[in-house]
C-alpha cells in the first residue's frame, strides 16, 4: 500500500502563506487607558481612552460594567472619546473601562480602573456642640461631636489645646 503524504515543508509554507497576507488597515489599538484614581468630590476628572485605527470608531464607557449614556449631569463622553467629570461626586466612584469598536466590528477593552472619591472631613452641627452650657459641679455633662467625610474621618477631642483621652471624657 502507498500512502501520499503531504510534506510538512509545503503545510508551513501554506499556513505562512495565509498569516502573511498584507493587512488592509491600521489596527485598532488603545494608546492610553484609564488607571486607578483617587480625587476630592467636586473635582474636575478626565479619563482617557486614546485610541488609534481606520474607519469610524465608536468609544463606550462602563461604569460598574453598565454602559454610561454619552452625557450626563455631570459629564460627557467627547468626540475624541474621553470621559470628562466637570463634579465628581461620590456616586461616580467604582470602577471604569471603556471600548473601542470600529465599523468593522473589531473592538478593543481597556483595563478596569478604580475610581475612589474622597470627600473632606466636617463637623456636622457645629451649633450643637458650641452652644453655651451650664453645669452644676458634679453633674454629669456630654458634649458629642459628629463628623462625616471619606474616608471617614478621626475625632479627636481638646480641652484647652490639650489631647483629652477617652478615658477622661467618660
Ligand atoms: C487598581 O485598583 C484595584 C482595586 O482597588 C486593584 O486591585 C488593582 O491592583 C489596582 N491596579 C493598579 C495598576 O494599581
Amino acid at each position: 500500500m502507498h500512502e501520499t503524504r503531504v510534506p510538512t515543508s509545503v503545510i508551513l509554507l501554506v499556513f505562512l502563506m495565509s498569516t502573511l497576507e498584507v493587512p488592509t488597515r491600521a489596527e485598532l489599538q488603545l494608546l492610553g487607558q484609564p488607571g486607578n484614581m483617587t480625587v476630592m468630590l467636586d473635582r474636575r476628572l478626565k479619563l482617557p481612552c486614546k485610541h488609534s485605527g481606520e474607519g469610524k470608531i465608536d468609544v463606550k464607557w462602563y461604569h460598574n460594567n453598565e454602559e454610561m449614556p454619552r452625557r450626563g449631569q455631570n459629564y460627557k463622553i467627547t468626540h475624541n472619546g474621553r470621559l470628562k467629570f466637570t463634579q465628581v461626586k461620590v456616586i461616580d466612584r467604582g470602577k471604569y473601562h471603556c471600548k473601542v469598536e470600529n465599523e468593522y466590528k473589531e473592538r478593543v477593552l481597556s483595563r478596569v480602573a478604580n475610581l475612589v472619591v474622597h470627600a473632606p472631613a466636617e463637623v456636622i452641627d457645629k451649633h450643637q456642640l458650641t452652644r453655651p452650657r451650664h453645669v452644676r459641679v458634679g453633674a454629669y455633662a456630654r458634649l458629642s461631636c459628629q463628623a462625616a467625610g471619606i474616608p471617614p474621618p478621626r475625632i479627636e477631642w481638646r480641652k484647652n489645646g490639650e489631647l483629652v483621652s477617652i478615658i477622661k471624657i467618660m
